[in-house]
Parts: structure tokens; C-alpha cells; sequence
């Protein structure tokens, strides 16, 4: 990780010589007026390479997902029954993930709605994340929505997972003892060797990383942040990470969908 080495001196340099409360007792949030997609601190041809729908490297997914989406499982119905021909009627749905689902009460992202669909619709076995289908069909399915604003509901069963999903965000951990909100809140922008750190959104993901050679989960990414601190990451599809899915859904409210996104 070539951009821990200078995050951690400039973070020792804060300490020693400013020992002002630390952001995670004040939970300082984003100004709304400074909402800004990682999308902007990407070099000119990474932007690129994500506005042209034939060279962006996640449309190999987007568009496996939409012919599994359209295919009948064996005595099974496709999706595409249930929700139109090429998805039509689940345009700007995941705009609105995570959700707490009403018959399970639990919160519920892209990747687990769609696991509930095959189990409670479809007769079939949930997908491990990852694995080529569910990142396929979960991009399909968050590609309706490019270009939708993010629009959370945390109220209700929601606002506890909310809750848990900020604790998570401002808790320092792993052997940096560093929190999401120190590199994401208070030095986005800043430059470390040609990486830019952003505001730590979710709006581009699923998406295709270079450092990766494939298209990867919001998950995965969170799982590279905790590594990068060197905290143990948590498993794929843990309450902690769904909570923390919400709460950066909340925080990237009104920012576009951006899936599937490139980044470095
Ligand atoms: C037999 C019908 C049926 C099939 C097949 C089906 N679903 Fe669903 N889906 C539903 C119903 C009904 C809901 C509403 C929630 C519920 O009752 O489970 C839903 C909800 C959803 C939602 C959330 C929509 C929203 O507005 O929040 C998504 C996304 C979704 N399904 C994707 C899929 C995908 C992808 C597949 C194929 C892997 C699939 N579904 C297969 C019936 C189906
Ligand atoms: C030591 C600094 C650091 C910490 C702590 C950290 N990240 Fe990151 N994060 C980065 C860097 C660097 C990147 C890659 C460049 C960027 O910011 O997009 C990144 C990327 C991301 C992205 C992808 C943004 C995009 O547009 O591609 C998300 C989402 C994210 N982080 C969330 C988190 C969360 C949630 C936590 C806490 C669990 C966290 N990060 C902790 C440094 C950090």
C-alpha cells in the first residue's frame, strides 16, 4: 500500500504538534455544499475510460448481468418476468439501497435483494459474493440506476443500522489506529503520490479497479480500506458493512450513481 507510508506521517505530524480533540469524539460530517463523487480526482484518461460505455472494462458485466437476468433457470422464472423485459420496471430501485426489507426486518443491500429474490422467488441457492454472477447480475441491476441521485430512507427499523454504520465510520482501528473519517472527512484532496484521497463514497461500486483486474463490490473496496490500516476486514456481507453501506449512502445523498465506475 505505497500511500500509507505518507498518510501515516502526516497523521503523526497532526498529532504531535495539534492534540485538538480528535473528529471522532465530534463526529464532524461533510459539509453538503462540499459533496464531490471520487469521480473528480481520477486523471483525465480514467474519466474517460468510465464515460465511454464500449472501452469501460465493467461493462463485461453489466452486460452478462443482463443476459442472466433475461435466462430462465431451469425450471425456475428469469428475473426479467418478474421485473420487465431488460429491467425496465427496476430503473432508479437501487438509488434507494440499502434497504430494510419488510418481511425479514433486516437491512438489505443490491447484492442481498437479489440473493432474497432467488431464495423467495426463484427457488434457487444465494450467490457468495464475488463470485462472477452475482457481481454481474448486481451491476445490471445498479446500472439502472446510473445517473439517479442517492436517496436513503433511515428512519424507522432503518435509523438503528444507520446508527451502527456512523459508529463504524468515526472508530479508529487496526495498527494505524486510523478511522474512515480521518482519511475521508478531514484530508480528502489531499495528494499522496499520484493517489488523491476521495471522500470515500460508494456511488461507483460495484466497479472495475486496475488494482483489481476485475469489477469488485462496495465490499471489497471497504475490505481494501480496513487492510489498508491494517485491521482484519470483516466478512462479506457482515451487519457491520451493510450499516456502514447505509451510512455512506446517507452521507453521498444527491450524488449520482455512477456504476459501472473505474478507478485505480
Ligand atoms: C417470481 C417473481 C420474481 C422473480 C423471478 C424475481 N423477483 Fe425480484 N422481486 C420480486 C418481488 C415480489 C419483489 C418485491 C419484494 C419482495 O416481495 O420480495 C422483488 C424485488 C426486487 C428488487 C428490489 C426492487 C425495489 O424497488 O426495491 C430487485 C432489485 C430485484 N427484485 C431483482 C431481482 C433479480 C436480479 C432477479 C433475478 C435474479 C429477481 N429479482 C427475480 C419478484 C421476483
Ligand atoms: C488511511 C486512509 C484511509 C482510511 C482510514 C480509509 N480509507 Fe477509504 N480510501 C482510501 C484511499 C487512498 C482510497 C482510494 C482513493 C479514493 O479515496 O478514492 C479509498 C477509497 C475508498 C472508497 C472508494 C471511493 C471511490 O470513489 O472509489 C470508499 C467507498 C472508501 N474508501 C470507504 C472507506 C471506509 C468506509 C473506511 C472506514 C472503514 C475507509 N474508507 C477508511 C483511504 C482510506
Amino acid at each position: 500500500m505505497k500511500w500509507l507510508a505518507p498518510v501515516i506521517t502526516v497523521f503523526t505530524l497532526a498529532a504531535a504538534c495539534a492534540p485538538a480533540p480528535t473528529a471522532d469524539e465530534t463526529r464532524e460530517k461533510l459539509p453538503a455544499s462540499d459533496l464531490t463523487s471520487g469521480y473528480k480526482f481520477l486523471q483525465a484518461d480514467t474519466q474517460a475510460l468510465q464515460d465511454d460505455d464500449f472501452a469501460n472494462p465493467g461493462f463485461l458485466w453489466v452486460d452478462r448481468g443482463r443476459a442472466l437476468f433475461a435466462a430462465a433457470p431451469q425450471q425456475s422464472k428469469a428475473c426479467a418476468a418478474c421485473h420487465g423485459e431488460d429491467g425496465a420496471e427496476l430503473k432508479g430501485a437501487a438509488a434507494h439501497y440499502p434497504s430494510v426489507d419488510e418481511t425479514t426486518g433486516k437491512l438489505t443491500n443490491i447484492e442481498g435483494r437479489i440473493n432474497l429474490c432467488r431464495t423467495r422467488h426463484q427457488g434457487l441457492e444465494p450467490l457468495d459474493y464475488e463470485t462472477d454472477d452475482l457481481l454481474s447480475l448486481t451491476a445490471f441491476v445498479s446500472h439502472l440506476s446510473r445517473g439517479e441521485p442517492v436517496k436513503v430512507d433511515v428512519s424507522g427499523p432503518a435509523e438503528v443500522w444507520y446508527r451502527r454504520g456512523e459508529d463504524y465510520f468515526f472508530t479508529r482501528r487496526g495498527q494505524y489506529n486510523l478511522a474512515c473519517n480521518q482519511c475521508h472527512n478531514d484530508n480528502w484532496g489531499r495528494q499522496l503520490r499520484g493517489d488523491t484521497i476521495s471522500q470515500g463514497h460508494g456511488t461507483a461500486f460495484p466497479g472495475y479497479r486496475f488494482e483489481w483486474q476485475s469489477l469488485g463490490s462496495l465490499q471489497r473496496r471497504l475490505r481494501d480500506c480496513d487492510a489498508g490500516v491494517r485491521a482484519e476486514p470483516l466478512a462479506y456481507g457482515s451487519d457491520d458493512y451493510l450499516a456502514v453501506e447505509l451510512y455512506l449512502a446517507k452521507r453521498a445523498e444527491g450524488l449520482p450513481i455512477e456504476v459501472p465506475g473505474v478507478r485505480r
